[in-house]
Parts: structure tokens; C-alpha cells; sequence
């Protein structure tokens, strides 16, 4: 597996593949791979010739310096889990590559009336950073392909967002969220849970299922279902930051009439915060 830190390094190699023919699939993350961003690869590996992944910790999407600063870094492994997969490059630039200037004078992305709903809400200008760097990312490697997880839905969506607005030759793909035996959500977060929050984890998935399953049976409204939910996750020790009914097409409330739903949720558990969500479809 070939790896680049400089900008120029990388464009040159996938200059060559492309001349070559051959169809460039990205891979954006921040690193500690687990089996989750693994099936994002093999998805990759299956819709073109070469596969780079990218390894960025962008402090820009933290809100909080200390979970910038407590991001777990597992490069080796990393690094060997990639080369296992068949990647063909990795990426990973310091932090004066991608941000010469310093973050917070960088020209910004915002995506209105996705940036700051929901998770935005919570994590303010944590989109703005989000859309940012995937923007840099994908200016520099000039991919005709890119995977994201669709755990993180509405990141998804605002990545979809900005490639069509702003006129990004760029096709994204969303992969199904990878899930543990029980259900939990795998993401590098859960890494932080102790024992006892590891065993109570997967009840945010299951409150999702119990509300999906609730309105397909079509006996409650659903500002009902969220209460509920919300309920059956205090109950189980959770601080609970929205559970709530969307439309699958733009992140509005959704209202009787909305075919095409998800329902996503955030929730602490101790220190640690969790999403998840769930697609449900009246169509
Ligand atoms: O989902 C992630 O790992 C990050 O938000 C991304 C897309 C790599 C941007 O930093």
C-alpha cells in the first residue's frame, strides 16, 4: 500500500491512475478502524480499480478540544488492517497540510438548514468542519467515487447536500450501518464505554426499533413514539439529546403525509455520546 502526507505526492499517483483509466474510489475517515469503516473498503474495492483511504483527525469538526485531543490514534493497526483489505493508498496528511493557515481562518462550507439541525444543534460548527475538510479531501484527490457510513445519516446527507450544490464530479455512496452481535452501532466511540454502558448500549438501537415497529403498526402519533422512546432511554441510564421522526429526504419534522422516514437519535451514556438511526418506508 503506497502512503502520501503531501497534497502534491497524492495527486501525482492518482493523476497516473486516472491517465491509466482507471476508477478512483475514496474513502474519507479519521482512523481506529474497526469492521464498520472495513466494509466501507470492501464496498470501495467493488465499485472501481483503486481504493485510497484517507486518515484526517480534523480538529475543525470538534467542538470540544478535549475529545479532539482524546481521539484515539491506532495507526499501525490501522495502517495493517488497510493493507490487508487491499487498499491501494493511504492519505494522511498532518494537520499544517490540510489547514496551513490554522482551521479557524480557513474559507468554510456550510450547508443551511442541515448544518445546524440535530446534531448541529448540539455540536455548533460541527458540519461547518465536516463539510470542510470532505470538501479539501475531495479537491485533492479528485476521486470519482466516495463511501460514507449511513450511521452517520444526516453527515451523509449533508455531504450529498454540498456535492450537488456546489457542482462537486463526484458520486456518494452510502453503506449500511455495520452493527455488533447486539445490535450497537460499531463506531470508534464505543471504545470509550466502560463495562456496565457497553452492556446498556445496545437499547439505543433497540428504542429505534420498538418506535419504528410501533409506527408501522400505525397506533400512535409520533410525537408519541419519541416520548416514549425518550422515556424507555432515561430509563436504561441514558441523557438523551434528540430521538426524533424525519423525513429521509431533508431532515424536516415529518408530519402524517411523509413516505420515505428515518428516525436518528443521539444519547450520552456517562461520557460518551452515541447516534443511530433507523429507515422506515411507507411508500
Ligand atoms: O465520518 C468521519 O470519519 C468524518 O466525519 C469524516 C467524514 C472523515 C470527515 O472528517
Amino acid at each position: 500500500m503506497l502512503h502520501f502526507n503531501k497534497i502534491n505526492d497524492t495527486r501525482q499517483q492518482l493523476h497516473a491512475w486516472r491517465m491509466a483509466g482507471e476508477r478512483i474510489v475514496f474513502v474519507p475517515t479519521m482512523g481506529n478502524l474497526h469492521q464498520g469503516h472495513l466494509r466501507l473498503v470492501e464496498h470501495a474495492c467493488q465499485l472501481g480499480q483503486r481504493v485510497i483511504v484517507s486518515i484526517f483527525v480534523n480538529p475543525k469538526q470538534f467542538n470540544d478540544k478535549d475529545d479532539f485531543a482524546a481521539y484515539p490514534n491506532t495507526l499501525e493497526e490501522d495502517f495493517s488492517k488497510l493493507q490487508a483489505a487491499g487498499v491501494d493508498a493511504l492519505f494522511l496528511p498532518a494537520v499544517e497540510v490540510i489547514y496551513p493557515d490554522g482551521h479557524q481562518k480557513n474559507s468554510e462550507i456550510i450547508v443551511p438548514g442541515l448544518s445546524d439541525i440535530l446534531c448541529g444543534a448540539y455540536r455548533t460548527g460541527h458540519f461547518i468542519g465536516v463539510a470542510t475538510v470532505v470538501a479539501k479531501l475531495f479537491n485533492i484527490v479528485q476521486a470519482e467515487v466516495a463511501v460514507f457510513g449511513e450511521k452517520d445519516f444526516q453527515q451523509l446527507m449533508v455531504i450529498r447536500r454540498m456535492v450537488n450544490e456546489l457542482c462537486f464530479p463526484i458520486e456518494i455512496i452510502g453503506v449500511p450501518t455495520e452493527r455488533e452481535c447486539d445490535g450497537l452501532a460499531m463506531s470508534s466511540r464505543n471504545g470509550y464505554l466502560n463495562t456496565q454502558e457497553r452492556q446498556r448500549a445496545p437499547l439505543l438501537y433497540k428504542a429505534l426499533k420498538q418506535a419504528k415497529s410501533q409506527l408501522q403498526s400505525g397506533g400512535e402519533d409520533i410525537p408519541g413514539v419519541e416520548v416514549q422512546a425518550q422515556q424507555r432511554l432515561q430509563e436504561g441510564g441514558f441523557r438523551v439529546e434528540y430521538f426524533s421522526v424525519r423525513s429521509a429526504k431533508e431532515l424536516s419534522l415529518a408530519g402524517p403525509g411523509t413516505q420515505d422516514l428515518v428516525i436518528v437519535a443521539a444519547a450520552w451514556l456517562g461520557k460518551t455520546r452515541l447516534i443511530d438511526n433507523i429507515r422506515l418506508n411507507f411508500g
